[in-house]
């Protein structure tokens, strides 16, 4: 449903490290502007409106919901506080866009999308590698069949030495759920799905080490919140395996921390019986069909669905001219669903099916 008006007034839950970009996001759209913000730390809160020019500031979210000049709410806290605020906004009447992961697991992620039903507003997932302009032409080069049939997909974003600060949420299994499975694989194994056009594998392996955090070794530094001494207990490290039943499969590798060359090494790669391609780097590779000469095109052309190439621009868009978004709220699900079933894995040192509601179960 449309809004009545069309500017877009945002509160902001969280003044962390990521909300100063996002809260830039927002502003510079002509109907978007962050109205309000909150956050528990309330110099980090003040910090916030002053650099990003926010009037008002609340101490608690229970104030923000009640403020009716929100419209919508972007959530950006530890992850254990997603869906509990994601729900007490949409039974506030607010619209969401909640930042990644979804929830700690599937069951809470369901629950949050049902509320969103219920209440008829929208909630949608912040995944912003889906929006980059390169990644964009790559998707649309897919769409238009230029790469043939996709039999594989391989995810991979290797960190040497990049845990978020030791210490905070982020390494904490209650707070957080998971370590980089949660923090960055979530991002690349959204991409893949994405790009492949299909959320829906039969089956799926994974496995997940801690050799890093846990020593205080290959911090990274990002975040504001306040290195606590909070226990470092989750995976810096994980692998996983996805099987669909056409035959596709998809693979995924993670880490906060590694021994490796490079410091920073991350992309999704397709390869198709026409074509493959690197969408982060934005390569395209196949022959010339005429000379039979290999050819890789560094920024491909294509028409891009959200040339904006924000998801702040695509979640007002959304509500005020009823702009396609970008992500469903059931792509989203079906994210959080493979991840509980790669921690299942994980766990149990087995294959993961899903039942027909959507539950991980561990095979036999
Ligand atoms: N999309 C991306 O690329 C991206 C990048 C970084 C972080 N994130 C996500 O954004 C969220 C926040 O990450 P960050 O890097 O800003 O973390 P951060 O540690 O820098 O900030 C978290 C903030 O949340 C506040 N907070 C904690 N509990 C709260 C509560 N119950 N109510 C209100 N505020 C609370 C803290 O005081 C802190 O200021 C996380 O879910 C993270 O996964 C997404």
């Amino acid at each position: 449903m449309l809004m009545q008006t069309q500017q877009v007034r945002f509160g902001f839950i969280g003044a962390g490290a990521i909300s100063h970009s996002s809260a830039g996001d927002v502003n510079r759209h002509a109907n978007g502007k962050v109205v309000a913000a909150q956050d528990l730390h309330p110099q980090r809160l003040q910090e916030l409106c002053a650099a990003q020019n926010i009037p008002r500031a609340y101490a608690t979210a229970d104030e923000l919901l009640d403020d009716p000049n929100v419209d919508a709410v972007y959530i950006a806290v530890p992850n254990k506080f997603h869906v509990p605020l994601t729900i007490q906004a949409l039974r506030a009447g607010k619209h969401v866009i909640l930042e990644k992961p979804f929830a700690l697991n599937y069951a809470e992620a369901q629950e949050a999308a049902d509320v969103a039903a219920t209440m008829g507003k929208t909630l949608t997932l912040g995944m912003n590698q889906r929006f980059e302009r390169g990644t964009q032409s790559i998707k649309a080069l897919v769409d238009r069949g230029d790469l043939g049939e996709i039999y594989h997909v391989k995810a991979y974003w290797f960190r040497r030495s990049g845990i978020p600060k030791l210490g905070t949420w982020f390494g904490n299994k209650q707070l957080a759920g998971a370590g980089a499975l949660y923090d960055i694989g979530v991002h690349f194994l959204d991409l893949a799905l994405y790009l492949l056009g299909d959320f829906e594998p039969t089956a799926v392996t994974g496995a997940t080490y801690t050799k890093f955090g846990h020593l205080g070794l290959g911090a990274g530094g990002w975040g504001k919140s306040d290195n606590e001494g909070i226990a470092f207990d989750v995976d810096d490290f994980a692998t996983g395996m996805l099987r669909f039943s056409n035959g596709v499969s998809v693979s995924l590798d993670i880490s906060w921390a590694c021994h490796a060359e490079e410091h920073n090494r991350a992309d999704v790669q397709l390869y198709g019986t026409k074509g493959g391609a690197l969408a982060k780097a934005s390569r395209f590779f196949r022959p010339n069909e005429k000379t039979g000469e290999y050819l890789i095109t560094q920024d491909p052309q294509a028409p891009i669905r959200f040339p904006h190439c924000s998801r702040f621009h695509n979640f007002i868009n959304h509500l005020t001219v009823g702009e396609d978004l970008c992500v469903p709220i059931e792509q989203a699900l079906a994210v959080q669903r493979i991840l509980d079933g790669l921690n299942l894995s994980a766990a149990t040192g087995k294959e993961v099916r899903f039942d027909e509601a959507g539950v991980a179960l561990a095979t036999a």
